[in-house]
């Protein structure tokens, strides 16, 4: 079996499976032709260009999964929201929830609606690559409400949470909205073929942990509990790593942490109950291959006795990244013997 699917769930395998996150991006030379004649709008309405952006860094990197191209804001667009990417800013909502403090003009998420070929591109992969995993994603909806809030990032949530602590009706019911779009996009995107859904939370970790419980989990452990039956979800977070144990209660049982912990012990305070990705520095691969090379096996190394264990960096690769960095990465996280 493959060693990414093996590690998903916790059975034995042959080598520590390696992708990054944002892997499809603008250190890639194909990518960046593609986006000199194509705003990323464009290329998620294209199956041949998702299918080529997916593809590139598993031909030229040698991942052993392939993530969808996509991007977690895309739903939103068929639920009433006009969606933009803005470069050096990043997604743009020019109707956004603040401008008027109501949900008029906006509706449900439905299937029909979706615009883009994410799942269509699944099942090209799929039918074409049956031993490739693909990975499904989607965000966590307060990372995804907080882009919704005032039309921009809401930098250290400061807007988001001034509505949560009011207590604002529309927007906890805008709040569960994107919990269900969250349940059926991610749900789509198994039936087409995904073997595993991801859920992006890049901004859960600027709660508090009470925050967490009070304004985060009840969502999540909807969506937990209405697709873990369906296919096995990673739940992705930045600056949680004190909170695992709450993640962990909202229903997921394999989290991807950043690197400002240390995996092994993070597994030892859970028990080895749970699967965890992560987490290399970022920025040290964009640094420094030898760094990279260093601290990715010696963070490999830690935790080469979990079945449970894939390696990835702790957030996405940054645009500077040299490929055969990452290249060397996978080779060096594949040769380190398992202990399992
Ligand atoms: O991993 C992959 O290769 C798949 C593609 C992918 C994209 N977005 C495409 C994209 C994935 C997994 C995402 C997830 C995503 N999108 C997250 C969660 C992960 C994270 O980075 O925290 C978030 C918060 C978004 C929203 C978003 N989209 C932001 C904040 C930005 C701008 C910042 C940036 O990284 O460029 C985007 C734009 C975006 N989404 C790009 C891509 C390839 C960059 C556009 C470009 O190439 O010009």
């Amino acid at each position: 079996m493959n060693n990414f699917l093996a590690a998903l769930r916790g059975e034995t395998h042959e080598e520590i499976p390696v992708w990054f996150m944002r892997q499809a991006g603008r250190y890639l030379p194909g990518y960046r032709g593609i986006r000199t004649r194509m705003s990323i709008r464009e290329m998620c309405r294209d199956v041949d260009t998702t299918v080529a952006a997916t593809l590139e860094p598993v031909k030229s990197i040698g991942v052993d999964a392939a993530i969808i191209f996509a991007d977690i804001m895309l739903p939103v667009e068929s639920m009433g929201f006009s969606l933009d990417f803005v470069e050096g800013v990043g997604p743009a909502i020019s109707n956004p929830f603040k401008a008027n403090r109501s949900l008029s003009g906006i509706s449900d998420f439905s299937l029909e609606n979706y615009g883009y070929k994410t799942y269509d591109s699944i099942r090209r992969i799929r039918s074409s690559n049956d031993s490739l995993p693909v990975i499904g994603f989607s965000g966590g909806p307060l990372t995804i409400a907080s882009y919704l809030v005032n039309g921009r990032p809401d930098r250290d949530l400061a807007q988001t949470k001034e509505l949560l602590l009011s207590g604002d009706r529309d927007f906890r019911k805008l709040l569960r909205m994107i919990t269900e779009m969250v349940i059926m996009n991610s749900r789509e995107q198994i039936r087409s073929g995904a073997s595993t859904v991801q859920i992006f939370d890049s901004w859960a970790g600027y709660l508090s942990p009470g925050q967490f419980s009070s304004y985060a989990e009840n969502y999540l452990g909807e969506i937990s509990s209405e697709l873990n039956h369906h296919a096995p979800l990673i739940y992705f977070s930045t600056q949680t790593s004190s909170m695992s144990d709450i993640m962990v209660s909202a229903g997921f049982s394999f989290l991807s942490l950043d690197w400002r912990c240390n995996l092994h012990q993070v597994m030892e305070f859970l028990g080895g109950e749970v699967g965890l990705q992560g987490n290399l520095d970022p920025a040290i691969a964009e640094i420094s291959r030898s760094a990279a090379l260093e601290e990715g096996h010696r963070i490999a190394s830690s935790m080469s006795g979990f079945p449970r264990y894939i390696f990835n960096l702790g957030h996405g690769v940054l645009p500077g990244t040299n490929p055969e960095t990452l290249k060397e990465l996978v080779k060096a996280v594949h040769s380190i013997e398992l202990k399992i």
